[in-house]
């Protein structure tokens, strides 16, 4: 009988609660108030052949890096954040290797760190639930690969500050050191302006139901990390052509860019504001 590897089958099982939804998830974070007009305009001309034919990365990438002054080849598109995640435990982490996940945290580290067969050393929070540099620092051995750290967190909203992400790359020039930077707009610290200077550092930056709309992005130095990533993400990639087409169509840039951008950062503060009073209520 055929089965899965067993690094696979031991993997918790993760079922999303998004089947028959009416109301929002909070915990999800999903925008509030859906893409820009320039995004839906977009959409609707896409004809089937844009959706049928293999994408082509490198328009995109090249539009991200002028957006995010960086150069084009330490820019990676990615299917979510959850790609990029998954691309480097594919590029970086062997079977019996350590990855670092401060706890609680987003599931996707241990999940694709589970499944390339790693060992997942977790640092737990104190009852303050702030970022626990010291213990992440004393966690790291030989055998770490991969540290991921998500920052703000899900879903304590815990900052790491960049002293400290630059004390925890140095400690472990051996590991990839990822920057989950997904909720970066509700804090608007970055480790964008380390990409090229610390060579294991990796930041990510989604995308779905958030502010860029559809698309995830994963910035490293460049030959060594993303060259890496490159070759395994081509492959991947592939496959969820459609998405990755409807960004090279180019709406995405549109979007990142639009006014829209703000309104929408507005209106997920405001929303957030509204649950925060009627928690306390
Ligand atoms: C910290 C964090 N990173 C990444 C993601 C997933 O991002 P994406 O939708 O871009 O794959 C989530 C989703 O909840 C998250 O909470």
């Amino acid at each position: 009988m055929l089965n899965p590897r067993p690094a696979v089958l031991r993997i918790k099982e993760y079922h999303p609660p998004l089947g028959g939804r009416v109301g929002m998830r909070l915990d999800f974070n999903e925008n509030t108030s859906g893409p820009s007009p320039r995004v839906r305009e977009r959409l609707a001309l896409m004809t089937p052949d844009d959706l049928a034919r293999y994408p082509e990365r490198e328009p995109t990438e090249h539009c991200l890096a002028r957006f995010l002054k960086l150069g084009v080849e330490q820019v990676l598109l990615t299917n979510g954040v959850d790609e990029a995640i998954h691309l480097l435990c594919q590029a970086y982490v062997d079977p019996d290797d350590e990855v670092l996940i401060p706890v609680p945290t987003f599931s996707m580290y241990e999940i694709y760190a589970g499944a390339a067969g790693a060992t997942t050393v977790t640092v737990q929070s104190d009852a303050s639930l702030r970022f626990p540099a010291d213990k992440v620092l004393q966690a790291i051995t030989p055998r770490t690969r991969l540290i991921a750290i998500a920052s703000p967190n899900n879903p304590t909203g815990a900052c790491a500050s960049e002293e400290e992400l630059l004390k925890i790359a140095a400690a472990a020039p051996q590991a990839a050191l990822l920057v989950d930077e997904a909720y970066y707009d509700f804090c608007g610290h970055t480790m964008l302006g380390q990409i090229g200077r610390v060579d294991n550092l990796f930041v990510a930056r989604s995308t779905q139901g958030r502010n860029y709309q559809g698309l995830g992005f994963t910035t490293g130095e460049e030959r060594r990390t993303m060259c890496t990533g490159q070759n395994t993400a081509t492959n991947f990639n592939r496959t969820n052509g459609a998405r990755i087409a409807t960004v090279n169509a180019g709406f995405t840039i549109q979007n990142l860019t639009a006014d829209n951008f703000a309104f929408n950062l507005k209106q997920n503060i405001t929303h957030r504001n509204f649950i925060n009073i009627a928690i306390k209520r």
